[in-house]
């Protein structure tokens, strides 16, 4: 029997859209490494903000983004960022890093810092054994694996994902991030060409993942 191949799954989809829990459960079923992209760019902000670099200062911005020296470690089948070998807590969550988030990812040098770190999670992953990755974010299929083997796009009514924000006690600027993710210059949030598109807004978590295992499945037997 030929070995299955590394497979290589992207999701992306506006803030609250269920990428966060679609990609783990596809993760623990398929074996796979889940990489959030939203924690890495939280990460960032909570450390810029705590080093008080503002987004609007690029001399102070670039010097503190060539600073930082990034790790992963793994919780789990997730890959957890390290910067300066720490690993990020609840506090990326915060109200604070929720309303500055979309400021700092919208800056192409931050992009950058981060395009070589994400691709190399398929190392991470294959060091780690796991069949293939699963990456969630804005630009993943777009921009960081534009071959990858599946690229979903999440859609959900704005309504929808602030209740689902609310129930997991959460307070966000849901349509505002999506606002300023959507019309910055660099890797914006865009439907890429050729994606899969699942409106998740009238169909429950099970039954999205359940149309994404239907196409995986085959692959990864
Ligand atoms: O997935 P999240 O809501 O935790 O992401 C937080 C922010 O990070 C989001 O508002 C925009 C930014 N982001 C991005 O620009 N590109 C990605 N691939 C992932 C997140």
């Amino acid at each position: 029997m030929p070995a299955s191949p590394f497979i290589i799954i992207a999701i992306d989809g506006g803030a609250a859209s269920g990428k966060s829990s679609s990609s783990k459960i596809l993760a623990e079923k398929f074996n796979l490494l889940h990489v959030d992209t939203g924690s890495f760019y939280r990460h960032i902000t909570y450390e810029l903000l705590r080093r008080g670099v503002a987004h609007t200062d690029a001399t102070a911005l670039n010097a503190a983004l060539a600073d930082l020296k990034f790790g992963t470690q793994l919780n789990g089948r997730s890959a957890q960022m390290l910067i300066g070998g720490q690993p990020a807590g609840q506090e990326i969550r915060s109200q604070d890093v929720n309303s500055h988030v979309s400021h700092y990812a919208a800056i192409p040098e931050v992009r950058h810092t981060l395009l070589a770190y994400q691709r190399d999670q398929v190392n991470v992953a294959k060091q780690h054994n796991f069949r293939g990755l699963v990456m969630e974010g804005r630009d993943i299929g777009s921009v960081i694996f534009p071959n990858a083997d599946f690229r979903f796009f999440l859609h959900a009514d704005p309504a929808e994902r602030a209740k689902r924000r609310a129930a997991e006690g959460g307070q966000d600027s849901i349509a505002e991030r999506d606002r300023l993710d959507s019309s910055r210059k660099a890797a914006p949030l865009v439907v890429p060409q050729g994606a899969i598109d699942i409106d998740s807004t009238f169909i429950s978590l099970d039954q999205v993942v359940e149309k994404m295992s239907a196409l995986i499945a085959p692959k990864l037997p």
